[in-house]
């Protein structure tokens, strides 16, 4: 199984390749020296990641042809928009109708979708997020692989379990060769064309040695890698630049300085956002997002959350519930609902029509199994599937009892499949021209 389809490579202008998928033209960032017309290359997040043998793909192509059209007429068929049921509030109907011919929503417009509670009204929002997300990324969905590579962390957050102040909590550190191997097996034995790797704020690792292992990866299992081992300074950015990484997941977690100063002691709002910011100029992807449901925010601070990603040039989002962990000083607040954050991700895809894939996290899966369905129908577009060997996944507890913590890869990738072709969803990555 792989996730994204090969492509062939149709022309190409300095760096820039145009690739052809069925007849679909699509654009991406080559850095391989020896890609020419005709080869058959995998890209992911806008760069070609790999060459692959015109044999091996022409076999992959000839299984994906005609599954590649029912697909997309089946995600057609799911995406359909009738607004216009006489029962419905107007007023939302008058916003709907504006955002789905993708007008801009002013402010009242966009909290009144993020305050609506009735059951037909919600329903209506994430019928018109998906419409959009229909028309403007098709039926692609991107899937990334996961490994978390430490769960040491010299950071206070309040709401995270593996934070410092977790006393009970067993540590564990990959060494390097226990990381490369999972990298093997995720983009060897499993297709992963996409890696992030993560790990908490770990000062046991030097920045040094992190871009060694990313440098090795890259050689060995040539694939996108992300990293998120929160903020590792500028210079430690270049470094994992320069070693290969490509993209940066980091949640600036709240765009309201005071909940981030109060959930984060000693930290501050602009350092992280510099990070980002800085990121972003080096030529990082970037994925960042917010928690839902922390204490003290309101749907004013949602909102401008959506629109700092936004301004962050998110090129996905990543906004997730909150879930109390018994070990922090979060232990007594209720987590966030499944519907309020399926919400939050419909008007992030109303807000941004275009640009960013929208995740579904493992956090909400974890509120509900259904969750993952219900939100990739409500303007969702992507998944990151856990790849962390299974005797370490437990100990990553940033909350408690996280979906798919003792599931084998292979039952992740079956299930993940088997929901994408119900929705006739496939596995590419890449922007339409
Ligand atoms: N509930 C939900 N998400 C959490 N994270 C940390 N703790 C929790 C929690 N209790 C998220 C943070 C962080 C990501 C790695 O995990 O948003 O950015």
């Amino acid at each position: 199984m792989c996730y994204a389809i090969p492509g062939k490579v149709e022309k190409i202008e300095k760096n820039t390749v145009i690739v052809d998928y069925f007849g679909e033209k699509r654009k991406a960032l080559n850095e391989l020296a020896q890609v020419k017309v005709g080869d058959y290359i995998y890209a992911q997040g806008g760069f070609v990641v790999s060459k692959i043998s015109p044999s091996e793909a022409e076999s992959i192509l000839e299984v994906w042809k005609e599954t590649f059209f029912h697909l997309q007429e089946v995600d057609l068929k799911l995406s359909r928009l009738h607004l216009g049921d006489k029962n419905t509030d107007r007023g939302l109907l008058e916003i709907l109708d504006k955002a789905s011919q993708s007008k801009e929503l002013n402010r009242d417009e966009l909290l009144y979708l993020l305050e609506l509670k009735d059951q037909a009204g919600l329903e209506l929002l994430f019928k018109t997020a998906n419409f959009l997300r229909q028309k403007y990324h098709k039926n692609s969905c991107c899937v990334h692989g996961i490994i978390e590579i430490s769960n040491y962390c010299i950071q206070k957050c309040h709401y995270c379990g593996i934070s410092y102040h977790n006393k009970e909590l067993q540590r564990y550190r990959m060494t390097k060769d226990e990381i490369l191997k999972s990298a093997q097996v995720a983009v060897q034995e499993y297709g992963f064309k996409s890696l992030v790797l993560q790990s908490g704020e770990d000062p046991g690792y030097s920045a040094d040695e992190l871009a060694d292992i990313i440098k090795e990866i890259k050689e060995k299992f040539p694939s996108l890698i992300f990293v998120s081992f929160g903020e590792v300074g500028i210079g430690g950015l270049e470094k994992l630049y320069q070693a290969g990484a490509r993209g940066l997941l980091m949640r600036f977690e709240s765009s309201n300085p005071k909940i981030y100063r109060d959930l984060h002691p000693g930290q501050n709002l602009e350092s992280r956002l510099m990070h980002l910011r800085q990121a972003y100029k080096m030529g990082y992807l970037i994925i960042t997002g917010g928690l839902i449901g922390i204490p003290g925010q309101g749907k004013e601070d949602i909102l401008n959350d959506i629109f700092l990603a936004k301004e962050l040039h998110a090129e996905m989002f990543s906004f997730g519930p909150f879930i109390p962990h018994p070990h922090t000083p979060l232990a007594g607040v209720k987590p966030a609902q499944v519907e309020e954050v399926i919400k939050v991700l419909a008007v992030a895809r109303i807000i941004d029509n275009t640009q960013a894939k929208i995740l579904v996290t493992t956090a909400l899966e974890t509120l509900s199994s259904e969750a993952a369905k219900s939100a990739l129908l409500a303007g969702a577009n992507s998944l990151m599937l856990n790849v962390t060997p299974l005797a370490y996944r437990q100990f990553y507890s940033i909350y408690p009892n996280r979906a798919h913590q003792s599931e084998d890869i292979a039952v992740q990738i079956e299930s993940t499949v088997s929901l994408l072709r119900s929705l006739g969803r496939a596995p590419t990555d890449l922007e339409t021209i």
